[in-house]
């Protein structure tokens, strides 16, 4: 059968077992290290769309902690079973979980740990075609600390995994690392994991204790050396997952800007999500998140300090800066910026502009309209050329309801005016500056709502005269 992936994985037959029951106690959550976020995705979601592309005979995912928001995460599969680890025993104790989940017709068995996201795909590939019985990735660090060392004997085969806790002086300084990465002959598993017995330091049976005992049975245990590190070993704390984000963050900038043309100006201060869309020609300034299901259109501009989550920005618009823009959909050549929030269900045509300070929500803006300064549109839609003034509000809230303020083509609304929802403005209509509309207005007529403006003469300088006796 050939996966998805194109690498051919007929022979062997060759199970994956992930092992995800850990709590992460190193991260100091009360969310398990699986859930937590690498560049927009949780770290166990990583290991599931490589398995899913790889396409393995059978992947069994081993939980515990936090089961049943892993598995949804981990999502459905034909492939995919799960095995519960009742008791957190080590990391032995997960591959004996999983062991009875095996298939009959499972011939070699490869092992994952859960919380290491980038494990290259060809790696577990390899992995699972190889024909050593028994064999770890390696990789050499410059510093080591935390990690099992991998002792190796004269031939290049390992000899011995020997934990941080149970390290001689000598041994410490060892920078050959294990991955955790294993492949087995299933049979040469089944009978080791018999063999583990329980660490009397820390209480678990360790998996990396079956490479003493396939030594002592005479059966070669291969040591396959990865020279990227950061590929093969998971974060144990927020540091480590932090330096490993930048990594990830950056290389998706690389692939856009060498792949797809994108424009990126410092591509260490951009964060796109790998759902995310970026056409060519799109330049993006720093300190930009794009996240979610965003797709961003051809000569699109986004300026410093935007985040833009779900939605469409079409072809052409500038963006920025200091633009937050939720769950909407820009049409093309817009200009959305200065300063403003553009929030969920926002629709706008072609040749739009949204200035600073603007507030919007649940709008659907016609062709050409103009919404510049200082305003709040919400629960709201607006016809073609029309010109919202500065500071004017929809009143869309009663205190109980929202209600909807409808705006035609061709309206001229003045500076500072409320339109007390539900209320219509038809086409080619004026409000004057400082109305309160309460009332429907129709097309093409005049509506001022404000007290009529009275001048008395010479009464101000009466008034600052009594007032200065007093
Ligand atoms: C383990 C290895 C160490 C290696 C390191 C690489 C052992 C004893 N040590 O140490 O040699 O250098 O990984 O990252 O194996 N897990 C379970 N059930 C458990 C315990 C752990 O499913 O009872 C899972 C965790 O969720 C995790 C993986 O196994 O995904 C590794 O466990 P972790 O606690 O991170 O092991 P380390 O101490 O890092
Ligand atoms: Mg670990």
């Amino acid at each position: 059968m050939q996966a998805k992936s194109g690498v051919d994985m007929s022979e062997k037959n060759t199970a994956v077992i992930v092992m995800a029951a850990g709590f992460g106690t190193r991260f100091k959550s009360k969310r398990s290290k699986l859930l937590h976020e690498l560049s927009g995705k949780p770290l166990i979601r990583y290991i599931a769309d490589t398995l899913a592309e790889l396409s393995p005979a059978q992947v069994v995912f081993v939980l515990s902690h936090q089961k049943e928001e892993i598995k949804s995460v981990i999502g459905e599969n034909d492939i995919f079973s799960f095995a519960e680890q009742k008791v957190l025993d080590g990391t032995g104790g997960a591959v004996r979980a999983a062991m009875p989940a095996l298939k009959n017709d499972i011939k070699r068995v490869v092992i994952i740990p859960g919380d290491t996201p980038v494990i290259p795909l060809s790696l577990i590939a390899d992995m699972c075609n190889a024909s050593g019985k028994a064999m770890l990735v390696a990789a050499e660090l410059d510093d080591p600390a935390g990690y099992g060392r991998v002792i190796i004997n004269r031939d290049g085969s390992v000899k011995a995994i020997v934990e941080e806790t149970d390290l001689d002086d000598d041994r410490r300084l060892v920078p050959l690392v294990n991955t955790s990465i294993y492949a087995f002959e299933r049979k040469i598993l089944e009978d080791g994991l018999k063999k583990i017995q329980k660490n009397s330091q820390k209480g678990e049976y360790y998996l990396t204790d079956i490479v003493a005992i396939c030594n002592k049975e005479g059966i070669r245990f291969d040591c396959v050396r990865h020279d990227e590190p950061a590929e093969v070993l998971g974060p144990n704390n927020r540091l480590q997952l932090s330096d490993l984000a930048r990594l990830v963050w950056h290389s998706r900038a690389e692939i856009l800007m060498e792949e797809y043309g994108v424009t990126i100006i410092d591509p260490y201060t951009v964060y796109i999500d790998e759902k995310a869309e970026i056409a060519s020609d799109v330049e993006i300034y720093p300190n930009v998140f794009i996240e979610g299901g965003s797709r961003i259109e051809e000569d699109v501009k986004i300026l410093e300090n935007c985040r833009i989550v779900n939605s469409r920005i079409a072809k052409g618009s500038v963006i920025g800066p200091n633009v937050f823009i939720a769950d909407s959909d820009i049409g093309t050549n817009n200009k959305i910026g200065p300063f403003t929030y553009v929030r969920p269900k926002t629709v706008t045509s072609d040749g739009v502009k949204i200035g600073a300070y603007v507030e919007t929500k649940n709008i659907q803006v016609g062709k050409g309209t103009k919404i510049p300064h200082l305003s709040y549109v919400g629960d709201a839609s607006v016809g073609e050329k029309t010109n919202i003034g500065c500071g004017v509000i929809t009143c869309n809230y009663d205190g109980v309801k929202k209600h909807k303020t409808t705006i035609g083509s061709n309206v001229f609304v003045g500076s500072d005016s409320q339109l007390i929802a539900p209320v219509t403005i038809n086409d080619g209509a004026y409000v004057a500056a400082g109305s309160a509309v309460t009332h429907d207005v129709e097309k093409d007529d005049l509506a001022i709502a404000r007290a009529r403006q009275v001048n008395k003469s010479g009464m101000a300088a009466r008034l600052r005269k009594k007032l200065c006796a007093e």
